[in-house]
């Protein structure tokens, strides 16, 4: 891999001296959807799958990306006299917008930089590209400009800022920590209402972790996902008339039932639902874990589904086809809708002797009932992004 990112970048800018090698991976969720925004609890843990990447600082103040996986949009320039987002830089607003960010927090690089990608996320499949790419872009700067006071934490901080303000989406803070924490062999309990979390060993002696894409995207993804979050900062408004919280994640599934009559609009009223019984379901989804009860965890996981199917709404035809195959196969513990949602992929718990079934009979009847073919990946918990020359 690095050969192949060095060559180019020799190819682009003259030479490799001085050029450093990192990677940044993506990220699954197991459970704890849409509640990173709500201040509740989320288990994502890290892949092996992500996005690689060489850089070195230049001598003025220009600022080159390049994307293998993007050859045809060439070398993007842009300057650190001018951190806009602009159309024409496409992809490249995302590593740009975490230099944007970076001097926003009070982190100015002096001097430009040259910066060459490859990725084997598969794109807009909910698997994190961007955090991914933008946890990247935080470490290399965070290395090539000896910003050492910052902290992995800092850097997912950083991420989150520069999508919610200079990408637009006003996503919660989920995947870039994922991101820049993950842990071979672990997912990450976050309570992201205070940033503090422990990791938890995923050693599925007779099972795996599969991941499967749907490969739809559905278009208006960022505008439906602001909506959402609105409809849960309304409840929340509304709720706060007449109790003391700060967020819904403070909420247990008790206290809003008996407090829910304050949410007056059946929409918003939903959306809490599913962000206070998805928390409580993510705290018990550890727990079952942690005493060895895999098939309550995979019970929890097929309650999160239906959940961000039928009150959430984020799920999709496609989707719930791959779910509701997955259900009807014997040895399959769990599985639910993984990311943001409307398209992007399923996670599931898969026993091992069952995993040729799933991937056989699921991508069979798939391809029959919406016209092309899902892709499977069996995951490999891994860490999270750093330099690695
Ligand atoms: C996207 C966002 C995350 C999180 C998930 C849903 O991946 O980036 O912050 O809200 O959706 O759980």
């Amino acid at each position: 891999m690095k050969k192949k990112l060095f060559d180019k970048f020799a190819e682009l800018f003259g030479n490799t001296d001085g050029t450093r090698f990192y990677f940044s991976p993506g990220r699954v969720n197991l459970i704890g959807e849409h509640t990173d925004y709500n201040g509740g609890h989320v288990f994502p843990c890290a892949l092996t799958l992500g996005t690689y990447g060489a850089a070195r600082m230049r001598e003025d103040r220009l600022i080159h990306f390049y994307s293998m996986n993007l050859n045809s949009f060439g070398v993007v320039e842009a300057s650190l006299d001018d951190l806009t987002n602009k159309k024409e830089y496409n992809w490249a607003n995302y590593p740009l917008g975490v230099v944007w960010a970076f001097c926003e927090k009070g982190f100015v690089p002096d001097k430009g930089f040259d910066m060459v990608i490859w990725g084997n996320i598969p794109n807009g499949s909910g698997l994190s590209s961007s955090a991914s790419l933008e946890v990247l872009t935080g470490v290399i700067l965070r290395d090539l400009y000896g910003f050492d006071s910052l902290t992995m934490t800092d850097l997912a901080l950083i991420g989150q800022f520069s999508e919610n303000n200079f990408n637009g989406c006003n996503c919660g803070i989920m995947d870039q920590f994922a991101v820049a924490m993950g842990k071979k062999d672990n997912a990450i309990f976050l309570d992201t209402s205070t940033l503090n979390y422990e990791y938890a060993p995923i050693d599925l002696e007779d099972a795996k972790i599969i991941i499967t894409n749907s490969k739809v995207k559905h278009s208006l993804v960022d505008s439906a996902y602001n909506d959402r979050r609105r409809e849960c900062a309304e409840a929340l408004e509304a709720m706060q008339k007449g109790m003391e919280i700060d967020s819904l994640g403070n909420l247990t599934p008790e206290e809003f039932e008996s407090h829910k009559s304050l949410i007056q609009d059946p929409i918003c009223l939903k959306r809490a639902k599913h962000a206070v019984y998805e928390n409580q379901r993510t705290i018990d989804a550890v727990a079952a874990l942690k005493a060895g009860d895999l098939t309550r965890f995979g019970e929890l996981m097929n309650m999160s589904h239906v959940s961000l199917r039928d009150d959430y709404e984020v799920s999709c035809e496609e989707i719930d086809i791959l779910v509701d195959l997955a259900w009807k196969i014997p040895g399959v513990i769990g599985s639910r809708i993984t990311g943001g949602g409307f398209g992007g992929c399923t996670v599931s718990i898969v026993k091992n002797d069952a995993v040729d079934t799933f991937i056989e009979s699921i991508g069979k009847a798939y391809k029959e009932r919406v016209g092309h073919d899902a892709e499977f990946y069996t995951v490999d918990i891994g860490d999270g992004a750093s330099r690695i020359d």
